[in-house]
């Protein structure tokens, strides 16, 4: 039989797909009416074993605009987990409901296993601390559209970068895209993690770590900001002591090229000051509705409706 099209990390998707995917996200923003019946009767399930309000809506949103309908629970209390069913079992049951199955849960490599049993295609919505690969669509969308290409880019990382499972996914990503080069910024406890590292090093990416922000804002052509990821640590005292480590302030912003872009997944804490918002190299609530418009590319690509006429 041949093997279901999953998304676990953003290296099951070709670069070609990926264009595709950009593409085709595009075209939905500018026409989204010729889309609203492409998934008439198909239906997504979405596991949210962990909270999410963004990311959660987003997919739903998505298929319920291509005409699709949406079951699933976001809260695992509710569903069969909390009698104990494995997650092998809760995938093969749902994927004899479901065409096309969305998770996101605490631990890293759940959405894998899922996939694994699942009878039809499963997109990771983030597996605890390691990738989030529907959000380095978004990113990539926001990327293109505000700074016209996908190449020859300075990205600074700015926070948590241990358990950042955006911007592990990001950075692995944007990797394969020619002439970029990424400055980490982060707290010694909060760096980079090795596998993220050691693939820029096998590709010969260059990459700088250093914990000052105000140094190198100005070399930036992107700085994507992320909140410190509470739920990750296993210390809470550690948390206070690291949460407000960076704040991006407009004082800071002056020190930036005029053309460069901040961005954040969100929820945002204290991470970027209120005053920010209104600054027009901001573009994270842009980035929220490019969302939307690449997962609904996405749900069409995974399930085969995307070049229908
Ligand atoms: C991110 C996540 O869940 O990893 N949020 C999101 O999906 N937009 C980032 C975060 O929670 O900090």
């Amino acid at each position: 039989m041949e093997r279901k099209r999953r998304l676990i990390e953003p290296g099951d998707l070709s670069t070609g797909e990926i264009f595709h995917l950009l593409r085709l996200a595009n075209d939905i923003l500018a026409d989204p009416a010729k889309y609203g019946e492409r998934c008439k009767g198909r239906l997504l399930a979405s596991l949210f074993y962990e909270p999410s309000t963004r990311t959660k809506f987003s997919f739903d949103a998505a298929m319920l605009r291509l005409g699709g309908q949406v079951i699933g629970f976001s809260d695992p209390n509710t569903s069969s987990a909390a009698k104990g069913e494995t997650l092998a079992d809760n995938a093969r049951v749902v994927s004899c409901y479901a065409d096309v199955i969305v998770v996101r849960h605490p631990k890293e490599g759940a959405a894998r296993h899922i996939a694994d049993y699942a009878d039809c295609p499963v997109i990771n919505a983030g597996d605890g601390g390691h990738q989030h690969p529907t959000q380095t669509l978004t990113d990539l969308m926001t990327i293109q559209k505000h700074m016209g290409r996908l190449e020859n880019l300075t990205v600074g990382v700015c926070g948590d970068l241990k358990f950042g499972r955006t911007i592990h996914s990001l950075v692995s990503c944007l990797s394969r895209f020619p002439g970029m080069r990424f400055v980490f910024i982060s707290p010694e406890e909060l760096q980079m993690p090795a596998f993220v590292k050691d693939l820029l090093h096998r590709n010969d990416i260059p990459y700088e770590e250093t914990n000052q922000l105000e140094q190198a804002i100005g070399s930036l052509d992107i700085l994507y900001m992320t909140r410190v990821q509470r739920e990750r640590f296993v210390s809470e005292e550690e948390y206070l002591r690291l949460k407000d480590y960076f704040i991006l302030t407009e004082e800071k912003m002056a020190l930036a090229k005029p053309d460069m872009i901040v961005m954040h997944p969100l929820p945002r804490v204290n991470e970027i000051q209120r005053d920010v918002d209104s600054d027009p190299r901001a573009v994270y609530f842009d980035q929220v509705k490019n969302g939307m418009y690449v997962r609904m590319a996405l749900i069409l690509f995974l399930l085969g409706l995307d070049k229908e006429a």
